[in-house]
């Protein structure tokens, strides 16, 4: 079979996140985010760790950089601590947060690896959230505040910019099912957090484009998944799209239609946001890009016992689970088709994509993680179609370069394409990481899967 070519300048790289890779929590006068809180409260992280340490790489983050360099990566996607910037999410800046960002893309940009930098990767300070968190509207324009402060210190050598990573997990994870930080089971507060993310995004992006030095290109970051009925009944179909308003739509809409959509919010009627004058044009203001982060799909059928949307999620098939979902390559084809039929984005990134495997060094030192490999290459393949098809993707971003702190499910997930050893903070790069470095190298993947893997 012939290689599969992709665009000339695609961007490739890994996605990482400051609470889930940085550790030195208290160091160099940062505040505590909802995560350090969260972390140390009892059963909220199912092995009872945290991420204080983590992959130590805000001490090691020369060694990442050049692994990265290593598996020919031309870009990166991170997230900045909003803590370390400002301690109590408003007010003083703390100059050593803002300085290891510096160097940071300094370090990316010798090497010639684009920074993506994303603004909020779920570390909101701790003072914010007393304040009342995303719940309260005073915490937009405080995001938009912070954003003006790191564009106006990077924004002379950074372009492109990510306000939210996935706003759907924030408010529905952190204030509905208390799953993530900050815990709550607030209905009330969920779709209003998620209505203050949005407005947040919109004066954040307003922010990034005056302030910024270099012209800034913004997106956001959803994570989508395609909602499938479990059986062709008419329940489950609409059980189908009910669910898919819930956790797609509701996110996609805002941002591309500055509405919410109709069905939704007349479904979930009494927990709907408030909403002011304006803030629907603040929120759909063209974005550059849009960033999709796909792991897997949604299996739903009709439960009438499930409070407000009578949706239940059907378990995938023991052969197809990953241990945290249901491994799915078509859904990504699937979404970006969609989305580009439906709402028409400029651009595209994939911002995150990868599956945990338990992966383990054998013995001569090589860590065998045939199947990520095989589900990189399921997922490329898809992704190769999309842009095929038409559909403007300009990069990939792996999750994740480094395996890490992966929020409720602690260490026990590894996702990335290097292992770390815990106890020392050695790192491995893994058979998946080899593969993608000359994914990389050719621009190009090779769809045949040669000798039979694995099972999954
Ligand atoms: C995504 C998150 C990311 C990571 C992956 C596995 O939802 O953005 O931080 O946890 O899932």
């Amino acid at each position: 079979m012939a290689f599969l070519n992709f665009p000339d300048k695609f961007a490739w790289g890994a996605a990482t996140c400051a609470y889930q890779i940085e550790g030195a929590w208290n160091e160099d006068g940062k505040g505590p985010s909802i995560w350090d809180t969260f972390s140390r409260l009892p059963g909220k992280v199912s092995d009872g760790s945290n991420a204080d340490v983590a992959c130590d790489h805000y001490h090691r983050w020369q060694e990442d950089i050049r692994i990265m360099a290593e598996l020919n990566m031309n870009a990166y996607r991170f997230s900045i601590s909003w803590p370390r910037i400002l301690p109590q999410g408003a007010g003083k800046i703390n100059a050593p947060g803002l300085d290891f960002y510096d160097r940071l893309v300094d370090g990316l940009l010798a090497r010639g690896i684009e920074p993506f930098i994303t603004l909020y990767h779920w570390d909101l300070p701790q003072a914010l959230h007393d304040a009342g968190g995303w719940p309260n509207r005073d915490t937009a324009s405080h995001f938009a505040e912070y954003a003006r402060i790191v564009a106006e210190r990077l924004g002379d050598r950074v372009t492109k910019w990510i306000t939210h990573n996935e706003p759907s997990v924030v408010s529905l994870l952190g204030y509905f099912t208390g799953e993530y930080a900050p815990g709550e089971i607030n209905p009330m507060g969920t779709f209003q957090a998620a209505h203050n993310l949005f407005l947040s995004h919109g004066l954040a992006m307003q922010a990034l484009r005056t302030t910024a030095k270099k012209p800034a290109q913004v997106g956001i970051v959803l994570h989508l998944r395609p909602v499938h009925p479990a059986t062709n009944s008419e329940l489950d179909k609409a059980a189908a799209w009910r669910y898919d308003g819930v956790i797609n739509r509701f996110f996609l809409d805002p941002v591309f239609f500055g509405r919410y959509p109709e069905d939704t919010w007349k479904l979930l009627e009494i927990i709907m946001p408030k909403i002011q004058d304006g803030d629907m044009e603040i929120i759909s203001a063209p974005i550059d890009f849009l960033g999709v982060n796909y792991y897997t799909r949604f299996v739903m059928r009709h439960d009438p016992d499930t409070m407000l949307i009578q949706a239940v999620e059907a378990p995938p098939a023991e052969s197809e689970y990953s241990g945290l979902w249901e491994i799915y390559g078509p859904g990504l084809y699937e979404m970006l088709t969609r989305i580009q039929k439906d709402y028409h984005p400029a651009q595209i990134y994939i911002t995150e994509n990868g599956i945990p495997v338990p992966d383990g060094i054998d013995w001569d030192g090589r860590l065998r993680d045939y199947r990520r490999i095989r589900y990189l290459r399921d997922n490329l393949v898809q992704l190769h179609r999309a842009i095929n098809k038409g559909v403007p993707v300009l990069g990939y971003f792996h999750w994740t370069l480094l395996d890490n702190f992966e929020w409720s499910h602690g260490y026990e997930p590894r996702f990335g394409l290097v292992y770390v050893d815990y106890k020392t903070q050695k790192r491995t790069i893994k058979e998946s990481g080899r593969w993608i470095s000359q994914v990389i190298q050719q621009n190009a993947i090779d769809p045949d899967p040669g000798p039979p893997f694995f099972p999954r």
